[in-house]
């Protein structure tokens, strides 16, 4: 489905009728990695699923844009889709935008789940790479990205195994909008610190890490979790970055578990 927000098409799925469930996905990606959890969860809740500004279908911006701009765009959905409250989940990038929302709104989510993401801004080097990343996504097109994060998204063990998931993902990759890959990558590298904010968050949250996850550490997520006042932590085991697509199965029942504890 498509809707304006600023006056720039953005497209979101939107499947199923119930509590609502707002899924934010990650970078370089869009609501596609949440099919499974789509899938599953449209039988029980009202899932929300938009491609964040400039990915996927949604158009891109003509100027920069920053984390905020997004988590403010996302208001304004819920707001369309008169959406009083819902539970996010934020997965990695999705994540980033979902501390925005908790500092932004915290009366509108009555749960958070955070999957492979992290609460601190980027170091001096990490802003640098994500420059040279942006310059090589203006030189040498969409290909910079998908290259660079195939292989961390999947673990050694599923590229090997299941060539057409990593195919699938790299096609995805391949078909955005560069230039909205270049903001994205430019809003994730002057993101706010959260890592303050977590002791703020009051709702139950859902902390899930991948064990092989070079991204978003299972250490770090562990610690992230100790940070949160009512967080429990989960791994899947086996998984890399992209728990979602690598374990779904495993991602879906620590899911449901934790939605089965909201009230709504
Ligand atoms: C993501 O999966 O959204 C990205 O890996 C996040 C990041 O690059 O920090």
């Amino acid at each position: 489905m498509f809707t304006t927000i600023h006056g720039l098409q953005t497209y979101y799925q939107e499947q199923g009728s119930g509590p609502a469930l707002l899924l934010l996905h990650g970078f370089p990606l869009d609501h596609r990695m949440w099919q499974d959890q789509i899938d599953y969860f449209k039988t029980t809740h009202r899932v929300i699923a938009p491609d964040l500004r400039g990915l996927g279908q949604s158009d891109p911006h003509k100027d920069l844009i920053t984390l905020d701009h997004l988590a403010d765009e996302l208001l304004l959905l819920l707001d369309q889709l008169q959406v009083e409250k819902a539970v996010l989940a934020g997965f990695s990038m999705g994540g980033y935008v979902a501390f925005s929302l908790m500092r932004k709104a915290p009366q509108r989510f009555a749960g958070l789940v955070l999957a492979n993401t992290r609460p601190d801004a980027d170091p001096l080097e990490g802003q640098i790479n994500r420059m040279k990343m942006a310059a090589s996504l203006l030189e040498k097109g969409t290909h910079a990205a998908a290259d660079s994060m195939i292989p961390k998204l999947l673990t050694e063990e599923t590229l090997a195994s299941r060539p057409s998931l990593a195919e699938e993902l790299n096609q995805q990759i391949l078909d955005m909008d560069a230039l909205g890959l270049v903001h994205a990558t430019l809003a994730m590298a002057f993101r706010k610190d959260s890592t303050e904010l977590l002791a703020e968050i009051e709702v139950p949250t859902l902390v899930i890490a991948g064990e092989k996850d070079t991204i978003t550490t299972p250490e770090l997520m562990r610690t992230m979790a100790s940070q949160l006042p009512q967080a429990e932590y989960v791994q899947i085991e086996g998984a890399a970055h992209l728990t979602t697509r690598e374990n779904p199965q495993a991602f879906n029942q620590h899911l449901e578990q934790f939605l089965n504890r909201i009230a709504l």
